[in-house]
């Protein structure tokens, strides 16, 4: 310990003016730590507001574009996109997701053609927004989850998506393998420059309500996706769930749910040097909303004290539906 004792040292001396606090300060927040997730959908000029997500809509391609440029414009650097499939394109296996023309390599295209090379598309990899089921991957009779298939099925999802002009591909679908499948397949068709940044540690959470209804999953869903996400109780677990996909050839790793699950991240960044971002997902997103519409709290300063807990603990980025709002805020 190197602090002498009290009153040599007193730790509010450095707290006692805002230049000073500001010249202490060890983490900072700025836009381009964001990463903002937009839902797509069919159309011309549809928004359509999510009930549980609220202040959050899907866009149709004119909206997508539009959200694009106002990310550039604000210096958030990446996008995730979600696609809420027409029920009439979704299947048992899930073939839309490997449609050339689905809805998400149209919104790759189209915000390739808003802002050129100005800002990164992360595209998930999953089967839930495409199976008539709302599950992640194919299912046997039993409803069960089946892995290996699965993970065919996820690699031409993947291929489909950088053909599109994805820059990184991030499967949040907790297969084992798939990482060094998609990396080997990526290599193998020229695309060695699309980055996988892997959902490693996904909970089976409690918190992706809000996200189901935005993607059209949610009431499809039966039973649960806990024979594939991980179990909320367990950290080491998370730890061989990084290594393996470092070892697969992941970029970098996400750790889902984000603020529940920080000590998770802290752990993930003293243990590997790889870049780790956090989801801060959907039911995140709504009991902020719900304690700053009920006045218990402010929305700017819970939305802001939060993404700053995030790089403390480690993150490199965050997810998060705040992302607008964030960095209106950070840039003042
Ligand atoms: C599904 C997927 C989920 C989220 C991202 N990708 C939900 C789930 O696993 O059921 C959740 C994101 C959020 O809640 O904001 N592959």
């Amino acid at each position: 310990m190197t602090s002498a004792s009290f009153p040599a040292t007193r730790l509010r001396r450095t707290r006692a003016s805002a230049w000073s606090r500001a010249l202490h300060r060890e983490t900072i927040l700025t836009p381009a730590d964001l990463i903002w997730p937009l839902f797509v959908t069919e159309g011309q000029g549809v928004e359509e507001p999510i009930a549980s997500l609220p202040g959050v809509s899907r866009w149709s391609m004119d909206g997508i574009a539009e959200r694009a440029k106002e990310a550039v414009a604000l210096g958030i650097p990446c996008l995730a996109l979600f696609p809420n499939t027409q029920p009439e394109r979704r299947s048992e296996n899930g073939a839309e997701a490997l449609n050339p023309d689905n809805l998400m390599c149209r919104a790759i295209c189209t915000i390739r053609d808003a802002c050129g090379e100005d800002i990164g598309i992360l595209t998930d990899v999953a089967l839930d927004p495409y199976t008539t089921h709302g599950q992640d991957g194919l299912i046997d009779d039993q409803g069960y989850v089946l892995n290996d298939t699965t993970v065919e099925v996820l690699v031409g999802q993947a291929l489909n998506q950088a053909e599109a002009g994805a820059d990184i591909v991030a499967p949040s679908d907790m297969m084992d393998g798939r990482i060094g499948s998609i990396r080997a397949a990526l290599e193998e068709a020229n695309h060695a420059n699309v980055q996988i940044m892997s959902y490693a540690a996904k909970y089976a959470s409690a918190f992706y309500g809000p996200f189901r209804d935005a993607v059209g999953s949610g009431g499809l869903l039966k039973g649960n996706k806990k024979s594939y996400q991980m179990d909320p109780a367990n950290s080491e677990e998370a730890l061989r769930e990084v290594a393996m996909d470092i070892a697969e050839g992941a970029d970098s790793v996400m750790v889902k749910p984000g603020l529940p699950y920080l000590d998770i991240v802290r752990m993930v960044k003293d243990r590997f040097e790889v870049p780790v971002f956090a989801y801060q997902v959907s039911g995140e997103y709504a009991m902020i909303e719900a304690a700053s519409a009920a006045g218990a709290g402010k929305r700017e300063d819970l939305v802001l004290e939060t993404l700053l807990a995030f790089k403390r603990a480690g993150c490199s980025g965050v997810l998060t539906y705040h992302a607008p709002l964030a960095a209106r805020l950070l840039n003042g």
